[in-house]
């Protein structure tokens, strides 16, 4: 199992409930994203990236086109991708009448691990992210910060192949979310994971992944751009550039992503 993800020829196409207009969501999306790639999207509010997101962890289905790991669809193969890919979301949607160490077992009794294995689990990546003072407490009893922590926890402990995050630090204080982000990464990286992040900060994007991919909107590939490529010095310039592509909706020819073949 090479565990690659293709996107291929993606549209999604949504109708609004009320009035049946349709409202293009991804116009098209064609990229392939490696074992171990640590991939960031950046984009305009409203460009598709959570629908992408939806897509891939099988909660809803493209319009057209397709999302393939192993020759599977997440969308058609749910069962076969329960706890393959994890996500933290925005909201750490922790379940606020469990305590800490509840919600991080709860994924892993879904998944079928023996109880004592869960537990330990549990406790243990719950130690990593510096909350062990805290195993039975509640949710409403610790910080944001500390709760997103608790979400890495939950999304790592499955042992996912592949982690998303969809705007997981946006709401956090900097100095937090530079912390919360900073290990994310290291987790990412330490544990060998594919990773693509969404965010809106360009810095956060640039900083910290391998790969850009810039969606115009609505979704297409504006430009992908491999970032360790670009010697330190150039960064600003990437960056300048990676801001027009977004604030004209149009690719610039630098960095403009390759015509699917
Ligand atoms: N379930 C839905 N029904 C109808 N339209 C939808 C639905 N989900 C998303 N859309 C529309 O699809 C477009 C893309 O939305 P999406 O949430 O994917 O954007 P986004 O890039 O995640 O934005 P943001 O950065 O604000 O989170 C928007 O125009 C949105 O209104
Ligand atoms: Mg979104």
């Amino acid at each position: 199992m090479s565990d690659d993800i293709h996107v291929r020829a993606l549209r999604k196409v949504f109708r609004q409930k009320g009035s049946g207009v349709p409202v293009v969501a991804i116009d098209r999306l064609d990229f392939t994203v490696r074992r171990g790639e640590v991939v960031a999207i950046v984009g305009k509010t409203g460009c598709g990236k959570s629908t992408f997101f939806n897509i891939l962890i099988g909660l809803e289905k493209p319009t057209e086109g397709a999302i393939e790991i192993d020759g599977r669809t997440p969308y058609g193969d749910f069962d076969h991708f329960r706890g393959r890919i994890g996500i933290v979301f925005q909201q750490d949607r922790l379940l606020p009448w469990r305590s800490l160490l509840d919600n991080v077992t709860l994924g892993l009794e879904v998944i079928g691990l023996p109880p004592a294995e869960q537990r330990s689990r549990a406790e243990r990546w719950l130690h990593r992210l510096g909350l062990d003072g805290f195993l039975r407490a509640y949710p409403g009893e610790l910080s944001g910060g500390m709760r997103q922590r608790a979400a890495l926890a939950r999304a790592f402990a499955v042992n996912p192949s592949i982690l998303l995050a969809d705007e997981a630090f946006g709401h956090l204080d900097e100095v937090t979310a530079r912390q919360i982000r900073g290990q994310f990464f290291e987790m990412v990286r330490s544990e060998g994971k594919t990773a693509i992040l969404v965010t809106h900060q360009l810095e956060e994007a640039i900083d910290t992944a391998d790969r850009l991919l810039v969606f115009g909107r609505p979704a297409r590939l504006l430009a992908d751009v491999g970032v360790t490529a670009w010697p330190p010095a150039e960064v600003p310039a990437l960056r300048t550039r990676v801001q027009d592509v977004i604030e004209t909706n149009q690719p610039d020819p630098a960095i403009a992503a390759k015509e699917p073949s």
